[in-house]
Formats: structure tokens, C-alpha cells, sequence
């Protein structure tokens, strides 16, 4: 594979009460396959609009941007929309999930669009509630699982599909500290086993689960070394 994730010159801005206000400014970022990165930043720094830029939810004002070999601003929607349902797994702070269905239909979503017949379909989301650790809970309703069970249910959402990078803007935010720390060892495992991860965060003491932490203060980002030994 020739370029993986490339982003050059990144610039985007929202134009607010009568002006230009840049959010990111010149952002340059180079993932490679298999790295778990974190981006950290305090609130308002720009997270949430790169994370969006990143998963092609959202285009920059300016700047290069390449996915999986592909020029991002050359793609048409249904590149677009291609990219974003079998390539990229999202998982936000809040997971998501559908109220009214149970924690497998929940995870079977993304196939149910993907077209995969229900046989199938039903056989990976128990599978990857099996690896989430929720095979017992398949049947449960969001509201009968605690916070983190819940995001582990958005974590097999996210992976059921096999994309090729997981993205996550704040996935412990809204967890207890013991939790979080559940829903990190389980990321450090997507990890080794190959997974791509770009984790978003404000707060240090998850950013250094990652292998890589760059900062974002302002909207400009810089590199943060290594968390290997830390
Ligand atoms: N749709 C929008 N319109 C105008 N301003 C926005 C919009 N989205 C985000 N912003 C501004 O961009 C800045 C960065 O927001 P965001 O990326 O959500 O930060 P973070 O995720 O780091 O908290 C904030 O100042 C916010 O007010
Ligand atoms: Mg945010």
C-alpha cells in the first residue's frame, strides 16, 4: 500500500457572526497501518473537527488529504459513503445505540446496511459481542447495560464491519475511571492485533494508553513522542 492516511496543509474554518474563524490550522499528519494514535487536546482545540475530517463526515476548508490511497476531495458521495461504512469504525463518547433494540441488533446495524444476508450477519455481531465480553447480554436492551457494557456494545458496532481504522472521539468520556481503564486494555488488544486506532482525547491519563500522542492546542498540532515506556 502506498499512502495509508496523509494529511497536509489541513485548514478549516467556520465562518461565525460575519467572519472567517479557523478551527485547524496547517494541520500535517501521517498515520501508518497498525498504529494507535492519540490525539490530545483541551476542549475547543479542534478535536471533534479533525476526527470529522478524518472520517470523511466533514471536508477541510483547505489542505490534502489522502485515505487508503485516495484523494478524499476527488471522491464522489458513493466513494464517500463507501469509505465511511466499510473502511472507518466510529465510536463516540456517548455510544449511540438504538434504545429499542437489543445490544445484537445494535451491532448488527452497520451489516443490515452493508446488504450481508441475516444468517451471516447475526453470526458476526454475536461474534464480536463474544469478543467484546458481552456474549451473556446479547439479548439486552442499552438501558438494562451499565455505561461501559454500553460501549463495548459501540465498540463491536464499530468493529463488526472490519474497517480498516477504528475512530474515536472521547470513547471514555463519559465512563468512570475503572471503566475507561476496561475499555482501554480492550483498545490496546484491537491494537495488537493489527487494528489501526486514532483515539481523540482531552485527557492524558487515557492519551497515553496509545503509542503515539500528538497535541492539538488551538488548532495546530504537533508531535508528542512515543508513550511506549511511559
Ligand atoms: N459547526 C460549527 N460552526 C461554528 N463553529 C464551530 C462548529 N463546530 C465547531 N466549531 C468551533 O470550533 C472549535 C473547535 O471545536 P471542536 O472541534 O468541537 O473542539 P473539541 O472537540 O476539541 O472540543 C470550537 O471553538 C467550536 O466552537
Ligand atoms: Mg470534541
Amino acid at each position: 500500500m502506498g499512502t495509508f492516511f496523509r494529511m497536509r496543509g489541513i485548514c478549516k474554518s467556520y465562518f461565525v457572526g460575519g467572519e472567517d474563524a479557523p478551527v485547524l490550522k496547517n494541520v500535517d499528519l501521517d498515520v501508518e497501518p497498525g498504529e494507535y494514535l492519540s490525539v490530545l487536546g483541551p476542549s475547543g482545540s479542534g478535536k471533534s473537527t479533525l476526527m470529522n475530517i478524518i472520517g470523511c463526515l466533514d471536508v477541510p476548508t483547505s489542505g490534502e488529504y489522502t485515505l487508503l490511497d485516495q484523494e478524499v476531495e476527488e471522491m464522489d458521495e458513493a466513494g464517500l459513503a463507501h469509505v465511511r461504512s466499510r473502511e472507518i469504525g466510529f465510536i463516540f463518547q456517548n455510544s449511540q445505540l438504538l434504545p429499542r433494540l437489543s445490544a445484537q441488533k445494535n451491532v448488527e446495524l452497520p451489516l443490515i446496511y452493508a446488504g450481508v444476508p441475516p444468517k451471516q450477519r447475526k453470526k458476526r455481531a454475536a461474534e464480536m459481542l463474544e469478543r467484546v465480553g458481552l456474549a451473556e447480554r446479547r439479548g439486552y436492551l442499552p438501558t438494562q447495560l451499565s455505561g461501559g457494557q454500553q460501549q463495548r456494545v459501540a465498540i463491536a458496532r464499530a468493529l463488526v464491519g472490519d474497517p480498516s481504522i477504528l475512530l474515536a472521539d472521547e470513547p471514555t468520556g463519559a465512563l468512570d475511571q475503572k471503566t475507561g481503564r476496561q475499555v482501554m486494555a480492550l483498545f490496546r488488544e484491537l491494537n495488537d492485533e493489527g487494528r489501526t486506532i486514532i483515539m481523540i482525547t482531552h485527557d492524558m491519563n487515557i492519551a497515553k494508553y496509545a503509542r503515539r500522542v500528538v497535541h492539538i492546542i488551538d488548532g495546530e498540532l504537533t508531535e508528542g513522542g512515543g508513550t511506549e515506556d511511559a
